[in-house]
């Protein structure tokens, strides 16, 4: 489905940019002291090399609180209206996350909610905004992806506790015009539940995952949803400049790119430091390629995201020219 675009030239306008992760990491190396692996097979199959994993002691609201922190650090050019946070590993069932967020950095009274829509809650959080915005109920919102799927294995199980790591990624979207660098063009979004199975956790610690089939799912869904995005946003595939893809294995954003024609050094990724952060994916990798120099204002960009339900999603923008006070220091590690 693509959202129909809004009414007099508006749009939703990317104008800030933070991210948060937690300062200990756990290396191929520290996996194999406890699990029946190697570093050679994680890395050849995956790309990942080590995660970040929060202690006890840092929240999914915290991270939370951090990115949003940090996405704010460069001064809004108006109060932030509303507030998405994107997750599927709340710290509780109810209350939502988003309320006391808003607490936490000020915006007590703002509307503040939770989705969850997997790996692709980011893109379903910016489609959120996008609405919010041209319904007239906000003109400066925050959104905020954020998990700690590192939790979410059997912690025995090799199949899956090296994909995951813990993060979050925040931007302010507000209103603006369709034509400027950094507007949205259609988000392209989808399901699929009759999937459910393929990726599925009742509580931390029994994840079930269907390796070989979310891996076929996920380069289909992807490389559909990108070609429906860039159709929409009148774009060739030909033309786009960086494709930012949900981190899950750095093979299947290879086979993604390869699909789509787009040229492999055009393929933005992060997954080697981070591995697999969920709905942080995408607004971290934004966040530390940016900073790094690899993503440039100007860079046509193509974001693009599957996760459990199924769910998958797609979006373009033109990539804005944020401040550098407004990037994350230290690419995007916690400060
Ligand atoms: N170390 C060593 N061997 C491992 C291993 C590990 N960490 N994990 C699995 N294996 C073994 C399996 O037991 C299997 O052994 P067998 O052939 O003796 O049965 C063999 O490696 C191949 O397993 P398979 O699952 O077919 O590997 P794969 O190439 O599909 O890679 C994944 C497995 C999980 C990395 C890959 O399927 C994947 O990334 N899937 C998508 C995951 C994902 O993105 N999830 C989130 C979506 S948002």
């Amino acid at each position: 489905m693509t959202a129909a675009p809004q009414p007099d030239g508006q749009a939703a306008v990317v104008c800030a940019i933070g991210a948060a992760l937690p300062p200990r990491t756990v290396s191929n190396a520290d996996l194999t002291a406890r699990l029946d692996t190697t570093d050679e097979w994680i890395r050849s199959r995956t790309g990942i090399t080590r995660r970040h994993v929060a202690g006890a002691d840092l929240s999914t609201t915290d991270l939370v609180v951090r990115a949003a922190a940090q996405a704010l650090a460069g001064g809004e050019p108006a109060p932030v209206q509303a507030l998405v946070v994107a997750t599927t590993t709340p710290d509780q069932c109810c209350p939502a996350t988003a309320p006391a967020v808003a607490t936490r950095l000020g915006l007590t009274g703002i509307p503040a909610f939770d989705i969850a829509a997997g790996c692709t809650g980011f893109l379903y959080g910016l489609a959120t905004a996008a609405g919010l915005i041209a319904a007239g109920t906000a003109r400066t919102v925050l959104v905020i992806g954020a998990d700690r799927l590192a939790a979410l294995p059997d912690p025995g199980d090799r199949a899956t506790v090296p994909l995951f790591g813990d993060g979050a990624g925040a931007v302010v979207l507000r209103c603006g015009s369709a034509d400027e660098a950094g507007a949205l063009r259609p988000v392209v979004l989808g399901s699929d539940g009759s999937g459910a199975d393929l990726i599925r956790a009742s509580r931390p610690g029994a994840l079930h995952m269907d390796g070989a089939d979310v891996f076929r799912h996920a380069v289909d869904r992807m490389s559909t949803a990108s070609r429906q995005a860039a159709t929409a946003a009148g774009w060739d595939l030909t033309e786009v400049d960086r494709l930012a893809p949900h981190q899950a294995n750095s093979r299947i954003t290879s086979f993604v790119a390869r699909q789509l024609g787009i040229p492999d050094g055009r393929r933005l990724g992060n997954i080697a430091e981070v591995g697999n952060t969920g709905a942080a994916s995408i607004p971290l990798l934004l966040a530390q390629t940016a900073a790094e120099g690899r993503l440039e204002p100007g860079h046509r960009t193509l974001l693009t995201a599957f996760g459990a339900g199924l769910t998958w999603g797609a979006v373009t923008l033109i990539w804005p020219d944020l401040s550098p006070a407004r990037l994350p220091e230290g690419a995007g590690h916690d400060r």
